[in-house]
């Protein structure tokens, strides 16, 4: 595991698995064996990777392959990753995607298979650095998420006693 990872609530990391530096993971992700994960990659909630495609009936069992995540690969909550996949450098894994086939570098991934398109103008950046290098939790007041830890001003002010 290299420098500047965070490991969220509740995420499971088993067996053999590789982390580069700056690696973000959110809360409730399951990373399994033999997955590989580069440089400043962040890891929306409640992400399942997979390491088996046939799992418990094919013999003998194969080696579990696990995914491939190349540096700056951003992926959102409750998304899914099949086994053996890798998922390109820069690419951005919509929520809810399941990633079901190799993504090429800089791609933009959406919906259930995901559907592979080149990245958006906006979106076509590597990933900030104030977040995936980041010591702090997102609730520190000193922490770069400005107002993160301030009660949020367009609540209605009846529930902010
Ligand atoms: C994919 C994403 C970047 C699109 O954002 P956007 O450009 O603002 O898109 P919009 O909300 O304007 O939606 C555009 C269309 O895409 C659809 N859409 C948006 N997000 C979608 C998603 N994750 N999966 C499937 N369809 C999605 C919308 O329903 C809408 O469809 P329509 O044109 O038929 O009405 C964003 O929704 C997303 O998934 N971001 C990741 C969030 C996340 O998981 N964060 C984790 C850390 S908290």
């Amino acid at each position: 595991m290299g420098d500047y990872c965070t490991l969220m609530n509740q995420s499971t990391i088993e067996g053999i698995v590789r982390f580069g530096t700056g690696v973000r993971v959110m809360s409730h992700v399951y990373i399994p064996s033999r997955t590989w994960v580069g440089d400043h990659v962040f890891i929306g909630p409640g992400v399942t990777f997979t390491n088996d495609r046939f799992p418990g009936r094919i013999e003998p069992m194969p080696t579990p392959r696990g995914a491939t995540i190349e540096d700056d690969v951003m992926i959102g909550g409750g998304v899914t990753v099949m086994p053996d996949i890798t998922i390109g450098e820069g690419s951005f894994i919509a929520g809810g995607a399941v990633v079901t086939k190799d993504i090429p570098p800089r791609s933009f991934v959406i919906g259930v298979p995901g559907r592979i398109s080149p990245l958006p103008a906006a979106l076509d950046r590597p990933n900030i650095r104030e977040l995936t290098i980041q010591t702090r939790s997102f609730w520190d007041p000193r922490s770069p998420y400005q107002g993160e830890s301030v009660w949020p001003d367009w609540w209605p002010d009846k529930f902010s006693d």
